[in-house]
């Protein structure tokens, strides 16, 4: 028997706490900031106008109509596009793996918060600590000083995720929320009290139109719209397959978004607060101080934390506790994005299915505890995102909007919504988000064979997206239990 969520409160914390994770705290600030800081957050909101909202309403709607997770939803809608769903999934795979590896860091670096040990030298420290070799195919063995966070980490996970929808992931994110949203309130108090934070927001937030023009700020700002909202990898549609049909979504998914990006702002004031006082302390530019990538989280805000004027214990604590209960919200939702999946299809339990779940990942997440751990997740993360997130993003819509016609959907949304849409989201969906998206999977496509990312090896790349691609094939191949492919009688079928 399917679960369904207890309350439709235990829905939007459990989709809000997905949402909020480390693209919120790690990701966005660094990606605004490498993409021209204010220049960014103009595409940033026209792509969750035009894009987040429109496939989230998309997604809550199939998820809780067709009530399957992604290759269920799309087996359901037509069995040709199953396929779709598999890929979505094997996307949320590649990602789950490497995102357990970053929640691995926070935990130890919460660890080091306590008298911070990470010392003067905090770039040092986080490449000794990593044990980082010189290159992506030295994996240099198994750190020894990961493997009890590893571990933990994996134990708390494992335990969430076989407790089920209510008794684990609806309490975690009940626990959780709470202490991450008082974290991050006073590190922004801190933050916008301190001499020079007003450098760091004019940072994060003066516009540089120029910067409009170029493609690849709009493509920076889908895909962060795309991984902050947890939406085209087969969460959300996972997490809605478990409400009753009469939920209103509509008013959800601008809850959801509205949420999420806005404590994304929110936190991005507190976070660019302290790095602009950091700057001034060190008497340099902004600029130089918000460097990019993994480094934002890791060696730079360390070096922000040791440079507040007391409490640097403190904030060390707040700043890793509230990565931490993001990134744990958001691993078991990216792991729920994959178990209905092999629970719907071959009608097994919630238990046996989490099994199968949760084997693989781990084994392949000791891949993030070598020497080339960072360099693995550097690639995984940029294959995920530009290739496989944008791909299932705008395969989705070019589904729905051009072939099933997303007609259907809106008038099923609106059967149970206080809140009307209206025709501007077929649009929405088939024009310029597949505009869009289908122009950026090119550009992204295009852009990896021709110069590759960062200097790794091509196969390695390629490899990531062999293992999507045939773990797709494979999976859709293998034939499920019969009711698995009936939608349900009151679904809108492909002939209505
Ligand atoms: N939406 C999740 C995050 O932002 C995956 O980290």
């Amino acid at each position: 028997m399917r679960e369904t969520w207890n309350s439709k409160a235990g829905f939007i914390i459990a989709a809000i706490g997905s949402a909020v994770g480390l693209g919120n705290l790690w990701r966005f600030p660094y990606i605004a900031a490498s993409n021209g800081g204010g220049a960014f957050i103009f595409p940033y909101l026209f792509a969750i106008i035009t894009a987040g909202i429109p496939i989230l309403i998309l997604e809550y709607t199939m998820g809780k109509t067709y009530r399957s997770g992604a290759p269920g939803c799309f087996a359901r809608i037509s069995r040709r596009f199953e396929w779709l769903g598999w890929l979505q999934v094997m996307t949320a795979f590649l990602i789950a793996i490497y995102y357990s590896a970053i929640v691995v860091w926070v935990l130890s670096y919460l660890g080091f918060s306590f008298g911070t040990q990470w010392g003067t030298e905090t770039g040092d420290f986080f490449y000794a600590y990593l044990g980082i070799t010189d290159s992506i195919t030295q994996l240099g063995g198994l750190k020894t000083n990961l493997i009890l966070p590893f571990f933990i980490v994996w134990a708390l996970v494992a335990i969430i995720m076989y407790r089920g929808i209510n008794k684990g992931i609806n309490l975690a994110c009940k626990i959780c929320m709470p202490i991450l949203a008082t974290c991050v309130v006073i590190i922004v108090i801190r933050g916008i009290t301190l001499p020079g934070a007003i450098d760091g927001i004019a940072y994060m937030f003066t516009p540089d139109w120029s910067a409009i023009a170029h493609t690849d700020v709009w493509v920076a700002a889908y895909g962060q719209v795309f991984f902050s909202l947890s939406i085209a990898f087969g969460i959300m549609l996972s997490y809605s397959s478990y409400l009753p049909k009469e939920e209103d979504v509509v008013n959800t998914a601008f809850l959801t978004a509205c949420t999420n990006h806005g404590f994304e702002l929110f936190a991005g004031i507190g976070i660019f607060s302290i790095i602009g006082y950091m700057a001034g302390a060190q008497g340099v530019d902004v600029s130089e101080v918000a460097t990019a990538g993994v480094g934002l989280a890791f060696v730079v805000f360390p070096t922000a934390i040791n440079a507040l004027p007391a409490f640097n214990t403190l904030f060390g604590i707040l700043f890793f506790l509230s990565l931490f209960t993001a990134a744990i919200t958001s691993m078991i939702s990216i792991i729920q994005a994959i178990i209905p999946g092999i629970e719907d299809k071959w009608e097994m339990s919630h238990k046996k299915a989490t099994t199968i779940v949760l084997i693989p990942i781990f084994v392949l997440s000791f891949l993030f505890i070598t020497g080339a751990g960072l360099y693995i997740l550097d690639l995984a993360d940029y294959i995920a995102n530009n290739i496989g997130i944008v791909f299932g993003g705008v395969t989705e819509v070019f589904i729905i909007g051009w072939l099933f016609k997303p007609e259907k959907l809106r008038l099923e949304a609106n059967r149970y919504s206080n809140f009307a849409v209206g025709k501007w989201w077929n649009y929405a969906l088939k024009i310029v988000t597949f505009v869009v998206l289908g122009y950026t999977m090119i550009l992204n496509l295009i852009t990896y064979f021709k110069d590759g990312y960062e200097g790794y090896p091509l196969w390695i790349g390629c490899l990531f997206l062999l293992m999507i691609v045939a773990g797709a094939v494979v999976l859709t191949a293998i034939r499920g239990k019969d009711g698995y492919y009936v939608k349900p009688d009151d679904a809108p079928g492909w002939d209505d």
